[in-house]
């Protein structure tokens, strides 16, 4: 159930806005951490679901440096939101930015650590087989918590705008073979039904480059946020959207 306002209409998102992105990691790090510990407590695990990109950074080291002894890392299992079309060692890859500020530094056990395969040619096999490692994660399970970026068009995770993935409404996952050319690569994406079933989502924002785009997605009326597909994201919890003062719409308008 997403949602809603008294009228039906979705909520409006959640914003935090921070001076820098320093310290807008060290709140969401925080945040998570007191996720993760209860639920671990409640429940056992917690699975959450990793951005690539370069924002999150930060906050993955903030998580294996400072955080490292109050997290319950044999609970905590990691999945990904999109992965690029290319080995696990490339320089693009989200796994091995992952790898670097976060699961390398930590005590996570590899077992707990969800690979989306992006080295499988062809890509379609690689949806079809992280699609297997969800359904054995998921079925019938939420995850908790999804981290998402977004692009200055407005896309997120590998959901680009106008691309027909959008409008996928059984598969949890997809291959996009013909991203936009300043993608780079093909990749595989989490799709929208997915995303929509986890229980939390947070989307990270900063940077003046983002400004425009948020402006659309926090300030538009819900159809206009729905032209965009970051804007179709609508958990049971959120999206909560975390920026920095640079990313901030609202920034300058007071002055
Ligand atoms: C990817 C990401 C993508 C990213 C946004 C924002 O694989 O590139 O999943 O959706 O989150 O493009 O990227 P930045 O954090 O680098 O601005």
């Amino acid at each position: 159930m997403n949602p809603t306002d008294d009228n039906g209409s979705p909520r409006n998102p959640q914003v935090r806005v921070f001076s820098d992105l320093q310290t807008l990691s060290q709140s969401l790090a925080e945040s998570l951490v007191e996720s993760i510990r209860t639920a671990v407590e409640d429940r056992g695990r917690y699975s959450l679901i990793l951005s690539g990109g370069s924002t999150p950074r930060m906050l993955y080291q903030l998580l294996a440096d400072e955080y490292q002894e109050v997290i319950p890392w044999s609970d905590l299992h990691l999945f990904w939101g999109d992965e690029r079309c290319v080995p696990p060692d490339h320089s693009d890859s989200n796994y091995a930015m992952a790898l670097r500020m976060l699961i390398a530094p930590s005590p996570i056990p590899s077992r707990n650590v969800h690979r989306m395969p992006g080295e499988i040619q062809p890509p379609e096999e690689a949806a079809r087989k992280y699609e297997q490692t969800l359904r054995e994660h998921f079925d019938g399970v939420n995850a908790d918590c999804i981290l998402l970026g977004v692009g200055a068009d407005g896309h997120t995770a590998s959901l680009f705008p106008g691309h027909d993935v959008l409008e996928e409404s059984t598969r949890w996952t997809r291959a996009v073979t013909d991203p936009p050319p300043d993608a780079e690569h093909a990749r595989i994406t989490l799709t929208l039904p997915f995303i929509n079933r986890v229980l939390r989502s947070v989307f990270l924002a900063a940077g003046r480059g983002k400004r425009r785009v948020l402006r659309a997605l926090l300030g538009g009326s819900p159809a206009q946020r729905r032209t965009l597909p970051a804007g179709r994201v609508q958990t049971p919890e959120g999206p909560d959207w975390y920026l920095d003062r640079d990313a901030n719409p609202r920034e300058g308008e007071q002055s």
